[in-house]
Parts: structure tokens; C-alpha cells; sequence
């Protein structure tokens, strides 16, 4: 059985989270979902939160994250170590985000991007692989030693 996919929204990405549920159901991807279960006003981060720490504990392969704009939840994932979370509304963005910098957090606006999209780009990101390569090691590995920096202070 392949590991699950993290969701977790707040409200302004609920309806979105739910549509790219039934997408994933559709397509017979495993999901565990960390919330929320409608469009009562929450705070993001008390959702993404969980849902990247069962992607960074291993328990999930990657999380999809689902904020008004994208945007706050992608700021949240990211301070999260050993999560490299992109907000995208776009499929280049999507695609060269998980073929550069082996991204495991795809975050989405629901206020932003339509369900076709939204779930063209979830397909995108759950079927790109990381190419590797020296170069983009290195990259990555610099950004992993500004985490462990910032994780001194
Ligand atoms: C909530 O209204 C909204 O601020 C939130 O969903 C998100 O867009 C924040 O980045």
C-alpha cells in the first residue's frame, strides 16, 4: 500500500481540500486528513502543522495544503523542518518545483485556483520525480544547513 497524502486546509480552502479529495479517491491515492471539516473560521497553521509533521515523520509521502490564497499555509509548511512547501497556482511552477527542489508540500489558494486546475496540478506534483543531480543537491543542501542554522538561535 503507498504511504498516504497529508491534507489539511483552513476555511478558505476547504471547498478545495474536498474537491481534490474526491479527485484522489477517483484515482485511488491514499489520503489522511488533518482538517478542517468546513468553512468555520480556524487558523491555518493549527492544521498545517500536524499534516507536515506526518510528512516529515515519514507517515505520509507528501502533504497538499489548502489556504484562501496559498500563501500563509506555504509560509507555515515552511518553517517546518524538512518540509519545502510551494504555493502554486501555475503547472510549470508545479512541475519544476518537484524536478528542482524535490518539493513534498504542494500549497493552493482556494480563492485563487479553480478544482480542474487545482487537481491537474495535484496529478503533476504526485507524478513529477525529484531529478536529482548535483546541482540541485547542493542547493538543497544549503538550504537544509540554513534550517539547521536557524535552529541554533
Ligand atoms: C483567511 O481569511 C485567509 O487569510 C487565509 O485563508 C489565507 O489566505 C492566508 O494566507
Amino acid at each position: 500500500m503507498a504511504k498516504s497524502i497529508a491534507l489539511a486546509a483552513d476555511h478558505g480552502g476547504f471547498a478545495l481540500k474536498e474537491e481534490v479529495k474526491k479527485h484522489l479517491e477517483e484515482i485511488g491515492v491514499p489520503y489522511r486528513d488533518f482538517g478542517t471539516d468546513s468553512t468555520a473560521s480556524v487558523d491555518y497553521p493549527d492544521m498545517a502543522l500536524p499534516a507536515c509533521d506526518a510528512v516529515v515523520r515519514g507517515e505520509c509521502a507528501k502533504a497538499l495544503l489548502f489556504c484562501g490564497t496559498g500563501v500563509g499555509i506555504s509560509m507555515c509548511a515552511n518553517k517546518v523542518r524538512g518540509i519545502r512547501a510551494c504555493c502554486c497556482s501555475d503547472s510549470f511552477s508545479c512541475e519544476f518545483t518537484r524536478r528542482h527542489n524535490d518539493a513534498n508540500a504542494l500549497c493552493m489558494g482556494g480563492r485563487v485556483v479553480g478544482p480542474g486546475l487545482a487537481c491537474q496540478l495535484v496529478d503533476l506534483f504526485l507524478n513529477t520525480p525529484f531529478e536529482g543531480g548535483e546541482r540541485h543537491e547542493r542547493r538543497l543542501a544549503k538550504v537544509k544547513a540554513i534550517e539547521e542554522r536557524e535552529a541554533q538561535k
